[in-house]
């Protein structure tokens, strides 16, 4: 069987870990602070006092981590991934980062002669917990398929979409459909609450008709109750768009939504929104209408 690595265990890097230990592969992990591999740890994960000794003892080492500088430093810094490097040995992103940044770290890491692919997912911890995430793959077909049996495993669904690139371009645009779903619901909701009715007649109008999403079949009654326990943090969706517009720029593309998103996310955090999840938004979206 496979031997996995996980570097970067945080929400979703901890849930993917906790999975493949419970199908029965062998897992070594390692986090940056440390105590956030504990959970593994009780469920039979190795911990490692570097990314380059998860390299040493893995076959397959996800990455799970911030964004692309986080990515680069977990391969290339200190005890770097690329450090315990070994000849069956290939690198698979997870983290939801820059498509041109990753095809500079991708070229970086076949240089030394290691393999690379990306895996974005759509879905946070709770479907990772029982691989139903979907998988997004690119990079060398060959690649994705040796390891397509450890893909399928962390989704219910997976696509290989192409080159290098491909599959963080296409994350992109679905994180920037989560941002906007998770605005439009804020407003809604906070629109029908302050005319004096209650959100749940919104909702259940809404979730009859072919405009519902699970956000709002699930997210959105936790939005009205004011419970934002993080799934995926709004400093992270934030962090999504400020990629989006990037890439935007870099493409010479005009993206009037997400420049105003990534405007109003921005601005929730610096009230100090940051670390609350992403449908947290709306309690931004309702103190606007209490300063006027
Ligand atoms: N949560 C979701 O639902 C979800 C879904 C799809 C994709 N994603 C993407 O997956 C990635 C991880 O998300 P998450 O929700 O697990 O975020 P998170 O809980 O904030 O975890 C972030 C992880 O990145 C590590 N990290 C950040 N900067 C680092 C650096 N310079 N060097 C080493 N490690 C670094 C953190 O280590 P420390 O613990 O030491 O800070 C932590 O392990 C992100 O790119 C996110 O956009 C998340």
């Amino acid at each position: 069987m496979i031997k996995i690595g996980i570097v970067g265990t945080g929400i979703l890097g901890e849930a993917v870990g906790l999975h493949l230990l419970n199908v029965g592969y062998e897992v070594t992990v390692f986090n940056r602070t440390k105590n956030k591999t504990e959970k593994l740890e009780v469920k039979g994960a190795k911990v490692a006092d570097s990314p380059k000794q998860v390299a040493e003892n893995s076959e397959l080492i996800i990455t799970v981590v911030k964004d692309a500088e986080a990515v680069n430093d977990v391969i290339f810094g200190n005890s770097g991934i690329i450090f315990g490097k070994h000849e069956e040995m290939c690198i698979a992103d997870m983290s939801t980062v820059n498509p041109n940044a990753t095809k500079e770290i991708s070229q970086k890491v076949n240089s030394e002669g290691v393999d690379y692919i990306e895996i974005p997912v759509m879905g946070g911890p709770n479907l990772a917990i029982d691989g139903k995430l979907l998988v997004m793959a690119s990079g060398r077909e060959e690649s994705f398929e040796r390891y397509k049996s450890v893909l399928e495993k962390i989704g219910e669904q997976t696509f290989y979409l192409g080159n290098t690139g491909s599959a963080h371009s296409i994350k992109l645009a679905m994180n920037l459909q989560i941002a906007m779903v998770a605005l439009s619901l804020s407003e809604g909701i906070t629109l029908t609450k302050n005319a004096g009715l209650d959100p749940e007649i919104f909702l259940k109008v809404l979730n009859s008709t072919g405009f519902k999403t699970t956000m709002s079949q699930n997210k959105a009654y936790k939005m009205i109750k004011d419970s934002y326990t993080a799934t995926f943090t709004l400093a992270n969706l934030k962090k999504d768009l400020d990629t989006v517009n990037d890439t935007a720029v870099s493409a010479n593309t005009e993206l009037p939504m997400a420049q105003l998103a990534r405007k109003i996310y921005s601005n929730a955090i610096d009230e100090g929104f940051a670390n609350i999840d992403y449908t947290g938004i709306i309690a931004y979206i309702k103190n606007l209408s209490k300063e006027n």
